[in-house]
């Protein structure tokens, strides 16, 4: 009988989806896997998106969802937004891409350098990937050092130096002698930091970290530790990269002011391209002027599509529809869907429980604190296929979330879809019980 809870939902989910079904066998012939973006895939088959409108996204199959995931939370906004679609309209009818500077990148960058408080000048990109690959290229060509600093489980891109991991076996593709340019921290450890240092800061540019790692979890950083961060920068002279691409959407000027620390470099995403592709990286007007491509010793850094104009267009309004007490608004509705999963598992007798900062929520296998990448492996292992299960269920029922427990809020979202997806989550962590309690019995309170 446990056995055919797990087989129920995923026939469930099957039935459900057989026009995604049949995609996946189609696209499979053309791209690896059927896929072509590795954090979309789940099993047993992902569904195609077809249709998003507001907070609701819709599969080939006709399936409606309540999406909590939100294009991985560039799209703060939800989808077509009609403000954001007006101003991309607007551009396309007057052509795309021109081989000279826009105004729209003025405006874009004046925003931006207006909101948050380190970024004196910056420049755009096409994704966050290049935009952690290029603010660390600036804090290698300033100090003139070649080694960063990063912590276990950070995620800042797909590029060499970003994707390394401290295990080689597990980096196919990845040259190891990046390896010798590249110095592992747990998250949330400074006295680690400052034994890298020690031993290591001359050869060091600086130190990339995620304010709050999303992908990596969302362990939300100890008091001082971001902090501590900025004064081990300051003591050893190296620079402080903070990777926002995520975080800039938790207040106006990202978490750095939250947690007022000025970083000397930060990268960001998502949020400012309105939905587009887009990525931006800008700090200190020092070590930004070396990309003045007047300067005779200016670091090279072009690209067909930077500071598309479509992309400008839709950035601009998004920010302009992003003011501090929205973002508040999408905040309190974090707290709201976090209190609602923690007394969900609780109710279910289930052990688990989220972390959680303003709008973004993870959901974790495990009690107790959870400060690193390591706690939250940990969880996970220990859950087996639970995981898995909840995140069918829940598509089962309407809710659209990253397999991996990651949910994040938008502007479209009001407490009524936040207490649906609590309703679901609370049914779903019910079905999964008697399942749990015989193949996990660790996890029953
Ligand atoms: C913290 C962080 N940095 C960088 C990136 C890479 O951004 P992109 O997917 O636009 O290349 C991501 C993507 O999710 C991210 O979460």
């Amino acid at each position: 009988m446990m056995k055919t809870i797990s087989q129920q939902i995923i026939a469930r989910y099957t039935a459900r989806t057989p026009k995604s079904q049949a995609m996946l066998e189609r696209a499979r012939r053309v791209l690896p896997g059927g896929n072509t973006r590795t954090g979309v895939h789940y099993a047993p088959y992902p569904a195609f998106m077809v249709q998003g409108s507001g907070a609701y996204l819709t599969d080939l199959d006709g399936n409606r969802y309540l999406d909590f995931l939100n294009n991985f939370t560039s799209l703060i906004h939800g989808h077509a937004h009609p403000a954001l679609q007006d101003a991309a309209q607007k551009q396309l009818a007057n052509g795309t891409a021109f081989a000279s500077p826009m105004v729209g990148q003025v405006e874009l960058a004046e925003m931006i350098c207006e909101r948050v408080p380190s970024v004196e000048q910056v420049r755009f990109c096409n994704s966050g990937t290049e935009a952690t690959m290029l603010a660390v290229r600036a804090a290698r060509a300033f100090t003139g050092r070649s080694g960063i600093l990063k912590m276990h489980g950070g995620y800042h891109g797909s590029h060499d130096l970003a994707a390394a991991t401290a295990d080689p076996e597990a980096d196919r593709g990845i040259p190891n002698g990046l390896r010798q340019n590249i110095f592992f921290a747990p998250f949330n450890d400074l006295n680690a930091v400052e034994n890298i240092l020690a031993e290591h800061a001359h050869a060091i540019a600086g130190i990339l970290v995620e304010p709050v790692p999303n992908a990596g979890g969302v362990p939300i950083p100890r008091e001082g530790y971001l902090q501590g961060l900025r004064a081990l920068a300051n003591q050893f002279n190296v620079l402080l990269i903070f990777d926002e691409v995520i975080t800039l959407r938790l207040s106006e000027g990202g978490y750095q002011k939250i947690a007022n620390v000025m970083p000397d470099l930060t990268a960001m995403g998502k949020i400012i391209g309105g939905g587009f592709a887009v990525g931006a990286f800008g700090g200190n007007r020092d070590i930004m002027l070396q990309f003045d491509p007047a300067r005779q010793d200016r670091i090279l850094h072009s690209g067909t599509f930077n500071g598309h104009s479509v992309t400008m267009a839709a950035g601009i309004a998004s920010l302009q529809n992003l003011p501090q007490a929205e973002i508040d608004r999408i905040n309190a509705l974090g707290d709201k869907l976090a209190a609602g999963f923690d007394d969900a598992f609780q109710e279910a007798g289930i052990v688990g429980q989220t972390t959680q900062v303003g709008s973004l929520v993870q959901v974790h296998w495990r009690g107790g604190e959870i400060y690193n990448m390591g706690d939250i492996a940990e969880g996970f292992r220990n859950a087996g296929d639970l995981p898995y299960l909840l995140h069918l269920a829940m598509l089962n029922r309407g809710i659209y979330s990253a397999a991996r427990g990651e949910y994040n809020i938008s502007t479209v979202v009001t407490e009524s879809e936040v207490n649906r997806a609590i309703t679901s989550f609370n049914e779903s962590l019910h079905e999964l019980k008697p399942y749990a309690a015989e193949n996990y019995p660790a996890l029953i309170l």
